[in-house]
């Protein structure tokens, strides 16, 4: 169903951090276009600067270049608001087990100056970005909140942390916190470049520069992966679900599985290219499969996506062969 809909009070301030991000600068393009005020965070580390730019000319949107490590910033970024769409963090597993400290650092310390900076400014919803990897080796297939098993990486005990964190929060100073677990999300704007770009963004980038992909193990693994709309829908409605679904976190996905492989050949195919990919070996701290259970989204949030995997990626596909 969307969240074309939904309405919030003209006057209502949103915070999105890490708004110069992928999933962070298509919230606030959504905010801008209900004709609410938007105020993005974002030290520009893996956000980029074109991202701001998008929105600069319009009245209703402001930019701070800060970083949320620093609780003066996050008390400064909360004045004032009302719903706080928290995304900064730095992504990517591999990258985690390279550098634990920042990760535990950026991701968990900034996480718990934004909770505190939202409890003393008094914010309505704090909404923050979890994510799937909190399952980590939990075998069993859809994924549902409550059966979490041993955690595989760094950037998956961020997460889990940051959750804990927000309970508490919710709990034991009434801040209303919802976490929201995106499953594999992908879309316009997200990143293609770099050593840890998605996989999705990057097999079009190399496909559309004549460049073989690699493959990481045998393409058999799978994935929900989740259309960019249906990450705002999530986001839009968390901020007007009831108290009651305060304090806890929520599976956000389409509730799909596709295969690396097939994803691959669909590319191949859409691209009109006939290209065989490398295969690498597999990488430590990925699971094998993944697919979600939303029905507690359903239920408690009122989530309803519309936008299944073949939609989504015919839209990405046309996005990034316009603006590569
Ligand atoms: N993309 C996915 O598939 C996915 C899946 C699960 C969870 N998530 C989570 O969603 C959120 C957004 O991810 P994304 O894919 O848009 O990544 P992204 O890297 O495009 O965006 C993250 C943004 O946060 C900013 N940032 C990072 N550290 C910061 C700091 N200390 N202070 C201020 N800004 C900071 C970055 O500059 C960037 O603009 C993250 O919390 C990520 O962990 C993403």
């Amino acid at each position: 169903m969307g969240y074309a809909h939904l309405t919030f009070p003209k006057d209502a301030l949103f915070l999105v951090t890490g708004g110069a991000g992928f999933i962070g600068s298509n919230l606030c393009e959504a905010i801008l276009n209900m004709g609410c005020r938007v105020r993005c965070l974002d030290d520009l580390s893996t956000g980029k600067e074109s991202n701001v730019k998008l929105y600069a000319n319009n009245p209703n949107y402001t930019f701070i270049k800060g970083d949320i490590k620093d609780l003066d910033t996050c008390m400064e970024a909360c004045e004032g608001v009302d719903f706080v769409l928290h995304q900064a963090a730095w992504g990517s597993v591999p990258r985690s087990i390279a550098m634990p400290l920042f990760y535990a650092q950026n991701n968990m310390i900034g996480t718990m100056n934004m909770l505190e900076a939202a409890r003393e400014k008094g914010v309505k919803r704090f909404v923050y970005a979890s994510s799937s990897s909190v399952y980590g080796d939990e075998p069993n297939l859809p994924k549902w909140e409550g059966r979490e098993g041993n955690l595989l990486s760094p950037y998956a005990v961020t997460k889990h942390v940051n959750e804990e964190c927000a309970k508490q929060y919710t709990r034991h100073y009434g801040l209303e916190t919802i976490g929201l677990r995106y499953f594999n999300v992908f879309g316009r704007r997200q990143d293609p470049n770099g050593a840890y770009a998605a996989v999705i963004p990057k097999f079009i980038k190399q496909l559309l520069a004549g460049e073989v992909p690699t493959i990481n193990g045998d393409g058999r693994q799978s994935r929900d992966f989740t259309y960019i709309e249906n990450v705002i829908e999530a986001n839009l409605k968390a901020c007007l679900a009831p108290s009651e679904a305060a304090g806890q976190a929520y599976n956000i996905a389409y509730g799909g599985r596709e295969y690396l492989l097939d994803i691959y050949y669909g590319l191949t195919e859409a691209l009109g290219l006939s290209v065989e990919p490398n295969f690498g070996p597999d990488r430590a701290g990925d699971i094998k499969h993944s697919n979600a259970d939303i029905s507690k989204a359903r239920r408690l949030l009122g989530y309803d996506p519309d936008w299944d995997f073949q939609r989504g990626i015919q839209a990405a596909i046309a996005w990034y062969k316009e603006n590569l």
